[in-house]
């Protein structure tokens, strides 16, 4: 057993905190925000993230906002946020350093631009980029495909590696292991992009986006996940790491073009759905960039949201305040009421299972816009609606 300390707790903080005490570690969590642990002692969470408040309930761990100084090993886990020009911002990251006590094995969890390690002085340093997925975190972490661990001191990369149990490992220098964060976000976005337009494509010569990705996810080579066309992509993550490697890559004078395609299908993404949503009262069923949890941070929701002229409410499973003007109300009906169309924007289970005669019924005229292919094609028609489906001719489902 060991004693760790995690500066931050955040979502990548208390995540890290909570499975490394459940792993069997010794762990003191520690943030600036009084309040915030003053909350996390008396066991509760704000965050939506399944497994964890149960984690944190079972095991004892120490919330404090004093810096962890007796720990073998320091998790850095506080935010990274991009500045005016996508350059990340480092104050957190740098006054943990100056603290950080010799004999500490200091992580590097943060996702930080290339070559930041290579650039700290406190030895030994490694990187250990988090790949948690929102609504998954703790899955992730206790099950992870890999740990990345980087060091010039491999020794001490070996024994991160291992609090983990026994994880598949990357034993690697700083940098890759920086690189690899970037590289894997980066690619899921250019992989995303890639269907977005193909289903555009699927539109126009009248072939069947879901069929086109089944006959690709089947080729082992491409794999199957991140297949599904949607509103564009989002979140805290995909959008803010592809723009910092673009950083990257233009410092070092690499054109990195499939990348610079991707972020911009994803602008034209939105402006598409923008465009394919008529009407002046309109009604989104959705807001948060994914299902399963309650972040907004850059949802391609609100982006389109921001498009569209007209008066514009929403319904989201998990958003009870109304947000950028648009008012949220508490049920698909009420959406419904009077409204010239409907947009799905979000994935949530809930909206294949609506009552779709009913919502009709509310409406002015009974258009439905589906972004992510979710919604029962056939029932939906039947019940009256004009089904505009992306990826899918005329709607065709
Ligand atoms: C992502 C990475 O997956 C994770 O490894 C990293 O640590 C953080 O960023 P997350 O932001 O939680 O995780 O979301 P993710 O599930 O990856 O989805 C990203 C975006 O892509 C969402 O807007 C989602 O709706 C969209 N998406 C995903 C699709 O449109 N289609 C798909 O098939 C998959």
């Amino acid at each position: 057993m060991h004693r760790i300390g995690v500066v931050g707790a955040g979502y990548v903080g208390l995540t890290t905190a909570a499975c490394l005490a459940h792993l069997g570690h010794d762990v003191v969590c520690a943030d600036v925000d009084e309040a915030k642990v003053e909350r996390l002692r008396r066991n509760e969470v704000d965050l939506v993230e399944p497994g964890l408040a149960e984690l944190l309930e079972q095991h004892e761990i120490e919330f404090t906002t004093v810096f962890p100084h007796e720990v073998d090993f320091l998790f850095v886990c506080v935010p990274t946020p991009a500045g005016e020009h996508g350059e990340a911002d480092l104050t957190a990251v740098h006054d943990v350093v100056a603290q950080v006590r010799e004999d500490t094995v200091l992580v590097l969890k943060s996702t930080v631009p290339v070559g930041t390690a290579q650039g700290i002085a406190h030895r030994p340093t490694v990187s250990n980029p988090e790949f948690l997925r929102e609504g998954h975190a703790v899955e992730d972490f206790l099950r992870p495909q890999r740990v990345v661990v980087g060091s010039a001191d491999r020794e001490a990369a070996r024994r991160v590696a291992a609090l983990y149990g026994d994880v598949p490992v990357v034993l690697t220098d700083n940098t890759t292991a920086e690189l690899i964060k970037y590289a894997c976000n980066s690619f899921l976005a250019v992989k995303l992009s890639f269907v977005n337009t193909l289903a555009e494509l699927c539109e126009q010569v009248g072939a069947d986006i879901d069929g086109v990705t089944e006959g690709m996810r089947l080729d082992e080579r491409i794999g199957a996940a991140f297949l599904r066309p949607g509103p564009g992509w989002g979140g805290s993550c995909l959008p803010k790491d592809t723009r910092a490697l673009l950083t990257t890559a233009r410092d070092q004078d690499v054109e990195f073009a499939t990348l610079r395609a991707a972020v911009d299908t994803n602008d034209h993404q939105v402006r598409r759905i923008a465009q394919m949503i008529e009407g002046d009262r309109i009604g989104l069923l959705g807001l948060t960039f994914k299902a399963g949890t309650n972040d907004l941070r850059d949802s391609p929701a609100l982006a389109i949201a921001r498009l569209l002229v007209g008066e514009v409410s929403a319904y989201d499973p998990a958003i009870s305040h109304d947000i950028d003007g648009i008012t949220v109300v508490g049920t698909p009906e009420e959406l419904a009421d009077g409204r010239d169309v409907l947009v799905v924007l979000t994935e949530w289970p809930e909206f294949a299972e609506l009552d779709w005669p009913a919502l009709a019924d509310r409406m002015t005229t009974p258009v439905l816009v589906d972004t992510r292919g979710v919604v029962p094609a056939a029932k939906v028609r039947e019940a009256g609606f004009r089904l505009v489906s992306v990826g899918h001719p005329d709607g065709r489902h």
